[in-house]
């Protein structure tokens, strides 16, 4: 079947500010008409929420590195199978936190699995489903786990096992999304956090407002078409 709605997703290091951007971007995009299916991953459907939690939680038993990749990669199976391919085919727009590129960043970047083999199980995985549009957000390794600290504060949680990487993974991963976006900047468009959220939030609706659309968009007052 012919998809007919748009597939966006959001990636970026921890406290990247996909979660806030993404539901800026949905609001948006509501406004104007269109219908938005907001997910995740790990995540998105019944089995991608159970793998989720095994992938973050601690175990007796946590997964070796190239289980972890497999359990990433059977709930994007299942999400593309049962949520996004379906939602696009009905003329939704799936606003995704998280996708293939957070497994070639983590994974192969953080990890240092082989990229060739990486992309091979995403490939199945995927079955052919690419974004229309990657926002990465970009923000520094300080600032990042500054923004971490604060919120482990205000909700009194304690960081996952991915949180609890050292720096220098979690640097690698930066750099990794980082190269992604060097590698397909038609696809991924790079937005740096560490400034206003309302130039973020601009910013993202302006590479929104790129992309080929069936739907006009009107542009909200205060941001026009034009690109930074
Ligand atoms: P988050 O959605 O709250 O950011 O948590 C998801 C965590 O899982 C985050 O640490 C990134 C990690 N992750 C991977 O390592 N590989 C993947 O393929 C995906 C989707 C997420």
């Amino acid at each position: 079947m012919k998809m007919t709605g748009k597939f966006i997703t959001f990636e970026g290091p921890e406290g990247s500010g996909k979660s806030t951007h993404i539901k800026l971007l949905k609001a948006f995009l509501e406004e104007r008409g269109i219908e938005v299916v907001l997910t995740r991953e790990p995540g998105g459907t019944p089995l991608g929420e159970e793998i989720r939690k095994i992938l973050q939680h601690d175990h007796t038993e946590p997964p070796v590195p190239s289980a972890e990749v497999l359990l990433f990669l059977a709930s994007r199976a299942q999400h593309v199978e049962r949520l996004i391919r379906p939602s696009l085919e009905q003329g939704k727009w799936v606003l995704c936190d998280r996708f293939a590129d957070s497994t070639f960043a983590y994974q192969g970047y953080g990890r240092g699995f082989d990229m060739a083999s990486l992309r091979a199980v995403n490939a199945f995985a995927v079955s052919g489903l690419r974004p229309d549009l990657t926002v990465l957000l970009d923000v520094t390794p300080e600032t990042s786990r500054a923004r971490l600290a604060v919120r482990q504060a205000s909700t009194a949680t304690t960081p996952d096992r991915i949180e609890r990487e050292a720096a220098a993974f979690h640097e690698r991963v930066r750099n990794g999304f980082l190269a992604l976006a060097a590698e397909e900047p038609e696809r991924l468009v790079v937005i740096s956090t560490e400034r206003d959220p309302a130039e973020v939030a601009a910013a993202v609706r302006q590479a929104v407002e790129r992309l080929p659309l069936k739907l006009p968009l009107n542009p909200l007052p205060g941001c026009s078409g034009s690109r930074q």
